[in-house]
């Protein structure tokens, strides 16, 4: 049984550290998150790492899609100083290193499969299969997708993986969908949760879980009417209004 934190740090924790590095996820620890969300893609040579955007531009000194890039270039990269120069020298980690330092601070994770375009499968394949390999067993660990093809390859190589599914608005046929894909969570967009969407995760006895609550009252709102977990960038602020 999944047990989900009220409150999970969006690319560990966006607000205060540059998301999706090592810093970011350390950053969320100190601020009391249990869980992070954390968005995985591949290098040019199919190595997982953490990454939102499919470009280098915003988050990092270099520039071109990620896809295009040896790992070992990435990891040279600077993704620290465009969120301040306190930063500087922070790196894009490989989600191995990130399950590492996630395993030492003893925290749970929603990874959230981010595949380049056209990459949809192998990304699925590559993520579960590192997550299968090295996430510490008895540390929650939740993988999730906007990428129906990406989850269904994830579940081709580690059905035992805990699956959810990622939308903006829920589209008419999302029962279909997570039933098909085998999910245990549900994951819109948290102003296109209605009750109705509540009510149906209820009937199908499956999580939901809204991204991206930044506003305090609204998240004690939506945990109040079922939601499981909020995702925001700004755990300290959610975390102090629901203790
Ligand atoms: O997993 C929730 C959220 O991270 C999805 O959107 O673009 O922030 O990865 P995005
Ligand atoms: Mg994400």
């Amino acid at each position: 049984m999944l047990e989900l934190p009220p409150v999970i740090g969006h690319r560990g924790a966006a607000a205060a550290a540059p998301e999706n590095t090592l810093a970011s996820i350390a950053k969320a620890h100190e601020l009391g998150c249990r869980w992070v969300e954390l968005d995985a893609k591949l290098s040019f040579d199919k190595i997982a790492l953490l990454m939102h955007d499919e470009r280098l531009e915003r988050t990092t000194n270099g520039s071109g899609p990620v896809a295009d890039h040896w790992a070992a270039d990435l990891q040279r990269l600077d993704a620290g100083s465009w969120k301040g120069p306190g930063f500087a020298g922070e790196r894009v980690p490989t989600l191995a290193e990130a399950i590492a330092l996630m395993a030492r601070l003893g925290m749970g994770a929603n990874i959230e499969i981010k595949p380049c375009p056209g990459r949809e499968i192998e990304t699925g394949r590559a993520v579960a299969l590192e997550l299968r390999r090295r996430w510490p067993r008895g540390h929650g660990l939740l993988v999730s997708s906007f990428s129906s093809a990406a989850l269904e390859a994830a579940r081709a190589v580690a059905p035992e993986l805990p699956r959810g599914f990622l939308v903006e608005a829920p589209p008419p046929d999302w029962p279909a969908t997570v039933r098909r894909l085998g999910c245990v969570s549900f994951h819109p967009w948290y102003e296109d949760v209605e009750p109705e969407t509540l009510a149906t995760a209820r009937e199908l006895g499956i999580e939901v879980l809204v991204y991206t609550v930044n506003d305090a009252r609204r998240a004690a709102e939506l945990l109040e009417a079922g939601v499981a977990s909020c995702i925001t960038d700004v755990p300290e602020r959610l975390l102090a209004d629901i203790s």
